[in-house]
């Protein structure tokens, strides 16, 4: 099915209702890979959609439009799930211009060289692509998550890529007619596992698209957004550029073997909620990396427990920190490291180390051996509290 969304623009997108894993990033609500077609006096198709999907996408616009009579395709971000069906149109209609970045045409070409004879039309921040009654203008976003990416705005809708998108399946198109507090989880949980990286980059570009007359926002995943929502999307991205995004909890991350490090996990919460924050409790073996670095993402800071394996840490406890560090979400926390062992508390001075390197800061640390006696309860406790209390 095909939505118009605004008249003239027809949502020509696919949505991958059962994929749960996107490039080790759980998605358990699925994912919408959007595509925009503005009917206009020179046919415009903006992006299309993963290849897994190319009879889909094909069969889709053929209900509504000749593909021949496409002349421009906007090629806004050059990731397959987005660029996967550009040689698709391309091969059905070879007069067709694609219009993209100057880096974004190399990479489209390298993954399909057929377009190397393409028609391109490379555009920086001061092209404007006139199609009839409307014009295309651009904004380049390269290093906001990839080398080439770019949003375009035509009157006061904003295309804007991956910017403002959520992994969501849905039936629904626009904002208005879903969930907005799952709408907004998913797109924080976006940032944290997409954008965050590149934060002071796309501090530019959300300055930017503030001082755009933006009515709607047609993102490149999930859900859109029209009139006063427009806002709720770009506030989420100003608070993380701010980074007043955190909230007043404390993510306790622990990996046990025999239950004494889960059990002391339960004090260390208690201790956190002593002092006033919200413990979230989130056991390494049973939560994907992907919402951990969410939940670490809204925390002001992070305790950290785990058994002694093989003289390391647990191994998703080595998984999840190796994750989130190079999203440069450990960067800046306060931390605290508890953990029992057989005979030598390894895992413990590891994870100090670990955390140092992405540029945590260590409160505290609390270890035993074997079974966890009543003075290291009280240890843990005392050290789960000193962790809250040391958040500004
Ligand atoms: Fe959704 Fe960056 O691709």
């Amino acid at each position: 099915m095909t939505t118009e969304m605004t008249p003239g623009v027809i949502w020509t997108g696919v949505v991958d209702w059962s994929v749960r894993m996107f490039h080790s990033y759980a998605v358990p609500d699925g994912v919408t890979y959007n595509s925009y077609l503005i009917k206009d006096e020179h046919l415009t198709l903006v992006d299309t959609v993963k290849n897994h999907f190319e009879a889909e996408f094909i069969h889709k616009l053929q209900q509504i439009t000749d593909i021949k009579k496409i002349e421009y395709l906007i090629s806004l971000h050059a990731e397959p799930d987005h660029a996967g069906c550009v040689a698709s149109i391309y091969n059905l209609n070879p007069n067709v211009t694609i219009v993209c970045s100057v880096p974004a045409k190399e990479i489209l070409i390298l993954y399909n060289p057929g377009l190397a004879k393409a028609k391109f039309m490379t555009v920086t921040n001061d092209s404007v692509l006139k199609i009839g009654k409307n014009e295309l203008k651009f904004r380049m976003t390269q290093m906001q998550h990839w080398p080439e990416s770019m949003g375009c705005y035509m009157g006061d809708i904003l295309f804007s890529s991956d910017f403002f998108g959520q992994h969501l399946a849905s039936t629904e198109r626009y904002v208005d007619d879903f969930d907005i507090f799952r709408v907004i989880m998913r797109m924080e949980d976006y940032v944290a596992n997409i954008m965050n990286p590149f934060r002071a980059n796309v501090a530019k570009t959300v300055a930017f698209y503030q001082s755009l007359p933006i009515n709607f926002i047609f993102p490149a995943h999930g859900l859109c957004f029209k009139h006063e929502n427009c806002k709720v999307a770009l506030e989420v991205y100003q608070k993380f550029v701010d980074q007043t995004i955190k909230v007043k909890k404390i993510v306790i991350l622990f990996s046990s073997m025999y239950g004494s490090t889960a059990k002391v996990s339960q004090i260390i919460a208690q201790g956190v909620l002593s002092a006033g924050y919200e413990p979230v409790l989130l056991n390494a073996d049973t939560v994907e990396k992907a919402e951990i670095s969410y939940q670490l993402f809204k925390s002001k800071a992070v305790l950290i427990g785990s058994a002694t394996l093989n003289n390391q840490m647990m191994p998703n406890i080595d998984g999840a920190i190796n994750y989130a560090g190079t999203l440069r979400i450990i960067n800046g926390l306060k931390f605290g490291v508890y953990g029992g062992a057989g005979w030598s508390n390894t895992g413990v001075e590891q994870i100090v180390g670990r955390m140092n390197e992405f540029g945590a800061e260590n409160v505290g640390t609390c270890s035993w051996i074997l079974a966890a006696d009543e003075q290291v309860m009280q240890q843990a406790f005392e050290l789960g509290r000193k962790v809250a209390l040391s958040v500004e």
